[in-house]
């Protein structure tokens, strides 16, 4: 397999706010803010190379904060590369912290470790508080331990709370400004305003980066890119590949050649869905290879949760290749889409285990001798610009809002062996409470509720006649990035009738049970 082309507008005509990453877990979330005002932004970890800085050549940069101390040896520093750029910084937390080092302020470990909301007052104008009265104050989210406790020399005192004295801070005459807070969380009152005054007022960033005109300059990307030649899309019917292959439908028509692997685990009608939406309605090239059989029986007897993963994964990239393998004289091009979240680089110094963590809900890989080209058009983009790109290229509204679904699909929610019959009975009580939860407006108010088949058998009583049948588990959570997730609290008369209509419709279940597990410790996914 060839490296990808990097199918990115020509980042030399547009602004770019680079992020600089120390490990923060809202990193994302400030390039995202930045996106948000028609502003790409690009994260990097802070050890990149001084080469690649200099590529990229943003109009300011972001410093995120993160979990080290700097009055510990041998934590990130911001590359000295940066200050010679002389372009707008802006640092957050310990981006604040090691800025105030690296020009000769103090941090120490404060007393009292500060999280959660606090209040700042305005001690002086600043252009990263224009829109706010002086004087005035703002409710902020801190999450710090250490804080600068001395003002580096050539900084001004902009806010200050009561726990941290130096709150706000910028350079007397350089574009460079620090917050102890953190303006990307919407627990900061009006922290998009820092955000903008930044982006728009500071760099003086042209908001550019626009839904339409990204489209339009995609679709001419991947036409110059691919010309006249064939790309093959595995479309999984999930947001990413899905607008995907709608993109490059619209680049390419009939050059696209879309390949969706019934794999015998997806949801309730969910093949003859994909099928009728893009090949019925939309006249996409699409090939639906009924692989179930194949997957049953490579899973027979499985009941390990690892093995089971490893078999389907392996056996989706078998099957894949060989439909891929009977086009691959007319074929150029494989399509994937891979997301900008799948593709942020970590810190050289992250360790190996964290990486492995991130790598392992990626289902498959790809075939290594197949001498094609890779065809990622939404490779820098967040979840919900692809969400924005599909709705306007049309994909229905209820794709678009979804819930993810894992690769090994079914696979990993049948607890124990899985068979054909178990996918049945799963696919059918998983279709009874997510209809019910979309009859009762709460669908969109969770954001992932599924079925669970388990591996015990419980009594039941059906007229005279007591029975052992099967158990349903029902799940359904509330999170925003999947990394932690609260159970949702769903009203117990919505439970109780979801109950009642399960084990009255479908014979095989006796019981239904509802998992009130949070992640940590529990994790969404039962295996
Ligand atoms: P867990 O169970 O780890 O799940 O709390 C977090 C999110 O990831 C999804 N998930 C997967 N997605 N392949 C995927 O594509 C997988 O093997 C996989 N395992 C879990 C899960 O549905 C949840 O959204």
């Amino acid at each position: 397999m060839k490296d990808s082309k990097d199918l990115a507008l020509d980042k030399k005509n547009i602004d770019i706010i680079l992020v600089l990453d120390f490990g923060s877990q809202y990193t994302q979330l400030i390039a995202r803010r930045v996106r948000e005002l028609d502003v790409f932004s690009e994260i990097l970890p802070w050890d990149i190379s001084t080469e690649k800085i200099r590529n990229l050549n943003p109009n300011g940069i972001i410093l995120s904060g993160g979990p080290d101390s700097v009055t510990s040896a041998n934590t990130p520093r911001i590359p000295e590369v940066i200050f010679e750029l002389d372009i707008p910084i802006l640092g957050i937390c310990y981006g604040m912290q090691t800025l105030a080092e690296q020009f000769g302020g103090q941090v120490t470990a404060s007393s009292s470790k500060e999280f959660g909301h606090a209040t700042i007052n305005l001690e002086k104008t600043s252009v990263l508080f224009d829109g706010f009265s002086s004087g005035s104050s703002i409710d902020v989210w801190m999450s710090h331990g250490d804080q600068v406790s001395t003002l580096p020399d050539e900084f001004n005192l902009v806010a200050s709370t009561s726990s941290a004295p130096i709150a706000a801070m910028e350079h007397v005459e350089r574009p460079i400004f620090a917050l102890q807070f953190h303006p990307e969380v919407t627990h900061t009152k009006q922290g998009n305003t820092v955000i903008e005054n930044f982006v728009l007022k500071v760099c003086n960033c042209n908001p550019a980066w626009k839904m339409d005109n990204l489209i339009e300059q995609r679709i001419l990307d991947v036409k110059q890119m691919v010309g006249n030649q064939k790309v093959l899309l595995g479309l999984s019917g999930g947001v990413d590949s899905s607008v995907t292959a709608m993109l490059l439908d619209r680049a390419i028509g009939k050059n696209l050649i879309c390949i969706f692997v019934d794999n015998g685990l997806l949801r309730k009608n969910e093949a003859e869905d994909v099928e009728r939406l893009f090949k019925d309605t939309m006249d996409l090239n699409l090939l639906v290879i009924d692989a179930k059989k194949i997957f049953h029986r490579h899973l027979k007897g499985i009941s390990d949760p690892e093995m089971k993963r490893k078999i389907i994964g392996r056996t989706f990239i078998d099957v894949f290749d060989n439909e891929a393998e009977k086009l691959k004289d007319e074929i150029n091009f494989l399509a994937q889409g891979t997301i900008y979240p799948d593709v942020i680089e970590s810190s050289e110094s992250e360790s190996k285990e964290a990486r492995v963590i991130k790598s392992h809900h990626n289902v498959g890989g790809l075939p290594d001798d197949m001498n094609m080209d890779l065809v990622e058009p939404l490779r820098d983009l967040f979840k919900d610009e692809v969400r924005k790109m599909g709705a306007e290229l049309g994909l229905p509204i209820e794709m678009l809002n979804r819930h993810p679904f894992p690769g090994p699909g079914l696979g990993v929610r049948i607890l124990g062996e899985i068979t054909p019959e178990k996918v049945k009975i799963l696919q059918e009580a998983d279709a009874i409470f997510i209809a019910e939860l979309i009859k009762a407006n709460l669908y969109d108010q969770v954001s992932q509720a599924f079925c669970v088949f388990l591996p015990v058998k419980s009594v039941g009583v059906v007229g005279d006649e007591r029975r052992y049948a099967d158990v349903i588990a029902i799940r359904a959570v509330e999170t925003v990035d999947f990394m932690t997730a609260a159970w949702a609290k769903l009203p117990y008369e919505f439970l109780a009738h979801v109950s009642n209509r399960i084990v009255n419709e479908i014979e095989d279940v006796s019981r239904v049970v509802y998992d009130i597990s949070s992640k940590p410790p529990a994790t969404i996914e039962w295996e």
